[in-house]
This record gives structure tokens, sequence and C-alpha cells, in this order.
């Protein structure tokens, strides 16, 4: 019989903080869920990335285990997906020296996270982990051949840069040293904004009150959507740049329903911002529930958890050192084995 072997996506979310939040989960981590029937699905729980915001020791090693839980919560299915942790396989540091190495200065120094990033902690605050984030993250991306990248829109220069350095990669040392990557953005999730300023993305370090984390407690899910800024006028209609507020509230609401925004929106007519609002808390909070139960109950099991992200680690090495090796030996490196 005649096999046409899969696709493989690669996807990362950073450990920084306890919770992921409401934008983490519909710009990706339901897209990597959806992903898993078609394609051959590798995530990692990104812990070299978060070293650049200088985490706590202690609160890292909760913190990558609780994002591991909340993988699982969604839907990862470690039968389907490789789970693992970043750091556990060296090979992503290996290739980002690699990567390093055929990455222009200026080219990395356009990327714009970097340059909002340092902007806000100043010259003395930025190190050279935080310029070279985005060549770890090709190096990820790289590492497991992997076709497509599933990611919100904040990702998409970063996805980029990975594209153009698997082409430069071809061009150098031929075809098949490194598979060229395509994005995959969702565009009615690509974007969740702050519930306080929907200019702004929704983001681990806005404030509390623009944030939905998936492990709030009910009451606080409601009282965060009830006190969204919404805009002047009382109708609800559909119109990002006169009112990102209800805007943001309905893609919101559209990506956790699976209905068009269209017929959100009629089914509104002469209501008020107040309806939408109560009616989205619920959404928000019945979606999230099983979701923060069983999170908790794969952190009251580690075993469990270290378990899948040992079997994780075995699976990923066992492409990445094949890939690495590869790529190293077009460079003109000695094999190592
Ligand atoms: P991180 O940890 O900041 O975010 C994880 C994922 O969530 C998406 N996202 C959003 N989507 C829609 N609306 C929002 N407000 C929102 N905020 C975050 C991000 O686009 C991302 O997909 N550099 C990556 C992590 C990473 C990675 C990789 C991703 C490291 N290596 C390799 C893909 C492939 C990051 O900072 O994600």
């Amino acid at each position: 019989m005649f096999c046409v072997p899969r696709l493989r996506a690669f996807s990362g979310i950073q450990p920084t903080s306890n919770s992921l939040h409401l934008g983490n989960y519909l710009g990706a981590l339901r897209q990597w869920v959806r992903l898993q029937d078609a394609y051959d699905c590798v995530y990692s729980v990104v812990d070299l990335h978060a070293l650049t915001v200088a985490p706590d020791p202690a609160a890292l090693r909760e913190r990558v285990r609780a994002t591991a839980a909340q993988f699982l919560a969604a839907g990862v299915d470690p039968d389907k997906s490789v789970l693992f942790v970043q750091s556990q396989v060296p090979e992503h540091t290996q290739l980002t020296w690699l990567l390093n190495c055929v990455t222009g200065f200026g080219e990395a120094s356009r990327m714009t996270q970097f340059k909002d990033k340092s902007a806000k902690v100043g010259d003395r605050g930025v190190t050279v982990g935080l310029f070279d984030y985005p060549v770890l993250m090709a190096a990820d991306i790289l590492v497991y051949d992997a076709h497509v990248v599933p990611v919100g829109e904040d990702q998409r220069q970063h996805v980029e840069l990975s594209r153009d350095l698997a082409i430069r990669l071809n061009k150098r040392f031929g075809e098949g040293t490194a598979q060229v990557p395509e994005a995959v953005i969702v565009k009615a999730a690509a974007k969740i904004y702050d519930l306080q300023d929907p200019t702004a993305k929704m983001s681990k370090t806005g404030q509390a009150a623009g944030i939905i984390e998936l492990l709030d407690d009910p009451k606080t899910i409601t009282k965060r959507i009830k006190s969204a800024v919404t805009d002047s006028g009382s109708q609800i209609t559909w119109d990002p740049d006169a009112k990102p507020g209800v805007a943001n509230l309905l893609a919101i609401y559209s990506a956790l329903t699976d209905r068009a925004v269209s017929q959100i929106v009629s089914d509104y007519q002469g209501k008020l911002y107040g309806h939408l609002k109560s009616d989205l808390a619920e959404i928000v909070v019945e979606t999230l529930r099983p979701f923060r139960e069983r999170t908790a109950e794969l952190l009251s099991d580690p075993g469990l958890l270290d378990g899948i992200l040992e079997q994780g680690r075995e699976r990923a090495r066992a492409i990445a050192s094949g890939v690495y090796g590869r790529i190293a030996g077009r460079f003109g490196l000695l094999a190592t084995r």
C-alpha cells in the first residue's frame, strides 16, 4: 500500500506564569489540538526562552510543570503528539549556534519584539539572550524539520526569520539541508486584545484586569469581562477601528462558540453591551471549568506528568538528533557518532 508521510507541526509556549491566558489558548493552543489528527505534532514548553526574563528558579520549575499540565488539559494528547521540555533536548541550543553563524546582526536587530522588549528594559537590562531569542526559536522549528508552525500573529516575524534561515542554509549547503517552515495563523483568533486596553494584545506582562488567565476562578473571569472597556455608543456592531473593545469581545465570543461574528451581531440587535458581557462571561467560565479541573488533577499526579514528559523527551531527541546531525554535517562538522 502507498503511504504518504504526514507533515510535521512544531510549536512552543513559554512557562512565564502559572497560568496561560486566553490569547495563548485561542491564538495557539486550540489550533495545536486541532492539528493533531492531520499532522505529526511536536509541542514544547520552551523554558530556555523563559530565561530571558530572569525567572526565580523555584518558580520556573513549577511553571514548567504547570504549563505542560495545561497543554494536556487543553487536549494535547501524548499518544498522538510529542510533548516535551525544550531544555531537555540539547540539540536546540546546538543548532542555535550554527544558526547564529548565518544570521545577520542587522537582521536580528530588526525583530520588532526585541525592539519593543529592549525599549522597555533599557540598554543596560538587555541581554545577549534576549537578542538571540528569535534564533533559538528558529532552531526549535528547524531541528524538527517542521513544515508548519501554529502561532498567534505576534510570532509571524519570528517564523519568517526561521524560513529565511532555512532558505539560506539550502542555498549555501544544498537543497535538503533544512525544511522551510510556514506559519499557521488563524485569522479570527490571531490577536486577542487586552480587556482594559483593546489596542494592545493580551499579554502576560499586561495589567491583571486586562487578562483572562485560563486558571482564573469563575468569579474573577466574570468580573474581568464585565468590567472590560467598551466603547461609546450602545449598539453592538462589528467595527474594530471605531469599537475595538466590542470587537474584541465579539472575536472571543465567536472563537469560543465557533459561530460567525455576523450571526452573533444579529442575535444581539437591540441588546446592550451588558447582555453581551454577561453571556460571554458565562461562555468563558463554562469553557474553562473542565480545563481548570483537569489541570488540577494532572498537577496532583506528578508521576503521570513526569512520565509523559520523559517519553516526550525521548521521542523529541530521536528526531532532533538526526536532523541536527544532518545540518551539522553540511556545515562541515565531524559526526559525533
Ligand atoms: P509565547 O509564550 O509568548 O506565546 C505562546 C503562543 O500564544 C500566542 N499568543 C497570542 N495569540 C493571540 N492573541 C494574543 N494576545 C496572544 N498572546 C500570545 C503566541 O503567538 C504564541 O503562539 N516565541 C514564542 C514561543 C516559541 C515558539 C517556538 C513558538 C519558542 N519557540 C517555536 C513557535 C515555534 C512565544 O513567545 O510565545
